[in-house]
């Protein structure tokens, strides 16, 4: 009997001091070889957690299980204090933190244009050696001018506002004879159409549909573990992105082939020329043209799930879109489409963008990989090859900074600046997000078609939110939809 107790108490104290001693040895295994002085520059505070898994499973319970992502930085503010930086270990590496608007802007701005840090995620074998997602300093500065000027010249802004509309009709078309739908997969189906309309002209359904598959396929490879073997995601996003290169470049050939010229982005990206007189190479083009689709398809679709979500929650909002939207048709005669102008003249309706944009948190994290040594910020270590990950949805979901910020409230933006790092939904610096207008304009497009025709009811409207791995209802926006006759 006495022995008994004797070893329920050690196994009791073995497995108290268990964790304790485990995230002791992963703390001691990163930091060994990363030199601090005592009076030197310091690693954040925080923990590495687990051996392996680092502090994943905080994570996923915090966003999957509780469904409280805002929970995870909250916590480490209660137990580190609100410095604004914490050490991690996620999805694989150690990992710096930083959640606060100055160590954000300097982390997208200086730091990053200085070299310091490199795009940390996705990985350039899903998007190629010259996506410009993943390249840095002269090979990113030039690839950059090249999509900055198509996505800004007249003519590019002229061919997406009159590809966007129809699509947009069409679809809505769609859904409101089908009655009720899953709003989450309908955007995602119509948005796709669009951008792949508007930037290599595809249309034909047949062709949209493969497409769409094989970048479903590669996403899911992005958010996967780089682990090359047949059977896992990876492998598979790898067989995807090389049948969507080889269409894309297909086109391209084919086009040069025949001397087709169309009035597409791809068009204005094959023709624009540097400063110093030189085009994009094909693989450039090819493999650019891959990422923006994949950066411009879902993030734009899950904004307007949430638009169709919150104007169905919060009437008042959506009675004065309307209102601006009649207001905007008046002047135009029957069913004209909107020009840019129209787009760029409207009011209220940017707010409300700005708005589902900052609640949607589509992006809420931005990945930076250290690739330098000595790397100091605000008296804080960044030791080489660690991950850093600039939180920027705290921000935008913090009552410091957004009163009351769980609440759509599209009038908070009424002669409202908000203060250098506090919206940074397109990220910020040298890498700022090059569809930003593309998106918003998108969005606001949507709104006002939406607006003028059609009514939608959610059937769940209690049914609560996913936030793995993006934000969204967790019944997809299950909803009726209909003409508003
Ligand atoms: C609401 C929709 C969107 C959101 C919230 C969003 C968010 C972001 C953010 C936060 C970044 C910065 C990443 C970084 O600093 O590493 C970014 C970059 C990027 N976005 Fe978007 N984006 C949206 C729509 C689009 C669209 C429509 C396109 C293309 C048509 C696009 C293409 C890209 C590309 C290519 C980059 C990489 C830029 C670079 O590394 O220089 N995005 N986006």
């Amino acid at each position: 009997m006495e022995m008994s107790v004797f070893s329920v108490s050690i196994a009791l104290v073995f497995f108290s001091f268990l964790p304790l001693f485990l995230r002791w040895i992963t703390d001691r295994w990163y930091l060994r070889r990363v030199k601090t002085e005592s009076d030197g520059p310091k690693i954040p505070p925080g923990s590495l957690g687990f051996p392996i898994i680092g502090e994943l499973l905080d994570f996923l319970w915090c966003f999957k299980f509780l469904k409280s992502p805002d929970d995870f930085i909250a916590k480490r503010k209660a137990r580190y204090g609100d410095t604004g930086i914490y050490k991690t270990h996620l999805f694989g590496c150690p990992t710096i933190i930083t959640c606060s608007p100055q160590l954000n802007k300097q982390i997208l701005g200086s730091m990053t244009e200085e070299g310091c840090l490199s795009t940390g995620w996705p990985s350039n074998q899903l998007l190629g050696n010259s996506s410009v997602a993943v390249i840095d300093g002269l090979s990113h500065k030039k690839v950059r001018r090249h999509l900055m000027e198509a996505f800004n010249s007249p003519r590019g802004l002229k061919a997406f506002v009159s590809t966007a509309q129809p699509i947009f009709n069409s679809a809505f078309e769609d859904w409101a004879s089908k009655g009720r739908i899953v709003a989450y997969d309908e955007t995602k189906t119509a948005t796709f159409s669009n951008i792949c309309d508007m930037l290599v002209s595809f249309k034909s359904k047949t062709q949209l549909e493969r497409m769409e598959s094989l970048y479903r396929g590669l996403m899911a490879g992005i958010r996967a573990m780089t682990i090359n073997v047949p059977g896992t995601a990876f492998h598979h996003a790898l067989k995807c992105r090389k049948k969507l290169t080889g269409i894309i470049l297909d086109e391209i050939r084919e086009r040069k082939a025949k001397g087709i010229q169309k009035q597409d982005f791809m068009q204005i990206l094959l023709e624009s020329s540097d400063e110093n007189g030189e085009k994009m190479t094909e693989t450039e083009a090819v493999e650019n043209i891959v990422s923006l689709i994949l950066g411009g398809y879902e993030s734009t679709a899950n904004v307007m799930t949430w638009a169709l979500y919150y104007l169905a929650k919060y009437p008042a909002v959506l009675e004065k879109l309307k209102d601006e939207t009649r207001l905007i048709q008046k002047r135009k005669s029957g069913d004209e489409y909107l020009t840019i102008e129209d787009i760029k003249a409207m009011e209220y309706t940017p707010k409300v963008a700005d708005e589902l944009i900052r609640l949607s948190n589509v992006s809420p994290f931005i990945f930076r990989r250290v690739v330098k040594d000595d790397v100091v910020l605000n008296g804080y270590k960044f030791p080489k090859d660690w991950k850093v990950i600039v939180w920027i949805r705290a921000i935008h979901v913090d009552s410091a900074y957004y009163e009351d910020p769980l609440t759509f409230n599209p009038d908070r933006w009424s002669d409202y600046k908000p203060k250098v790092g506090t919206y940074t939904v397109f990220g910020h610096g040298m890498r700022y997000c090059p569809g930003n207008n593309f998106a918003r304009f998108q969005v606001m497009m949507f709104l006002y078609h939406a607006c003028l025709k059609y009514r939608w009811e959610l059937i769940n409207p209690d049914a609560g939110m996913k936030f793995q791995p993006h934000p969204k209802p967790a019944d997809g926006a299950e909803m009726y939809f209909s003409r508003a006759t």
